[in-house]
């Protein structure tokens, strides 16, 4: 089934459990995703940033939505990071049903200007809007982010939102994108969340959700949180298995023997993070 973001995480919210959003950059990611969530009947998110899509192709899209469509859970298919009118109408050209559009390092009012714009272009066709305030950090991950983290303002929160009728919220509380280097702790500040999801009343997005302690993940769904972008925990295992399979196997080319040691593990992060949202068997409460 092909939702949209909204009735997602409508659903999402009022039972109190938050939708992993992976990125997929190959079509073995996606066929691993798609198997552990039919395997634990869970709605999932498919989200594809610009790059990925560069390297991709549109036709991937194809495939991707055959899954969604041919499929028993709730599944959407998520512009992750969208940075111009460009990449959202290429995304909507596609038949994503859900776009973000991530003017977060531009002035507030371009921001919101920019926001707008997109939100009457998709809302017009029923794909969902994401936007972000405040910028998450970055590990040196091709997904952005700044140096520093920008944290978001709940003020601005609740003027952004009611500007815009944005759908969901991307906020900075102390994450980063990509992996955390040795020394480098990440730290969700849980009270501000609390103080922005009290001004809002659409779900609000983490980002950067690889390497957090799972114990203020899991915290952040009590407060608001109803999507968790997930990347490099997954392909970072995924890849980390392609590795040690060619190196222990230098004689190996053929990909039916190369990748399914990797899909494997995959497969098992994957499980991991849908019950740590506590997303495994929700399924069911989709019409
Ligand atoms: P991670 O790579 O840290 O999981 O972040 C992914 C993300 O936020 C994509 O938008």
């Amino acid at each position: 089934m092909l939702y949209n973001m909204k009735n997602l995480l409508k659903v999402a919210n009022e039972h109190h459990f938050a939708v992993p959003a992976f990125n997929i950059c190959s079509f073995d990611m996606l066929k691993s995703i798609m198997e552990k969530a039919e395997e634990l009947n869970s709605p999932v998110i498919l989200e594809i940033h610009p790059d990925e899509i560069q390297y991709l192709g549109d036709n991937f899209v194809s495939v991707v939505r055959a899954y969604a469509l041919n499929s028993k859970i709730p599944v959407v298919i998520h512009l992750d990071h969208g940075g111009s009118l460009y990449d959202v109408t290429r995304a909507i050209k596609n038949g994503y049903t859900s776009v973000m559009i991530d003017a977060s390092t531009k002035p507030f009012e371009e921001n919101i200007e920019l926001t707008k714009k997109i939100v009457e272009l998709a809302h017009n066709i029923d794909v969902s809007v994401e936007a972000e305030l405040g910028t998450i950090g970055n590990n040196g991950s091709s997904e952005g982010g700044t140096d520093e983290i920008i944290y978001t303002d709940p003020d601005q929160a609740e003027y952004f939102v009611n500007e815009t009728n944005i759908d969901t919220l991307a906020v900075a509380i102390g994450t980063s994108h990509g992996l955390y280097p040795k020394g480098k702790k990440p730290k969700l500040n849980i009270e501000l969340l609390k103080e922005i999801n009290n001004r809002l009343s659409i779900p609000i997005v983490l980002h950067g959700g690889s390497g957090n302690p799972d114990e203020e993940v899991k915290e952040s769904i009590l407060y608001g949180v109803g999507k968790v972008n997930l990347s490099s925990d997954l392909k970072s295992a995924f890849f980390n298995e392609v590795r040690n399979t060619l190196s222990n196997n230098k004689d190996l080319y053929e990909p039916n023997e190369i990748y399914p040691i990797a899909n494997k593990k995959l497969k098992e992060v994957v499980e991991y993070k849908l019950n740590l949202l506590n997303t495994t068997g929700k399924a069911k409460l989709y019409k």
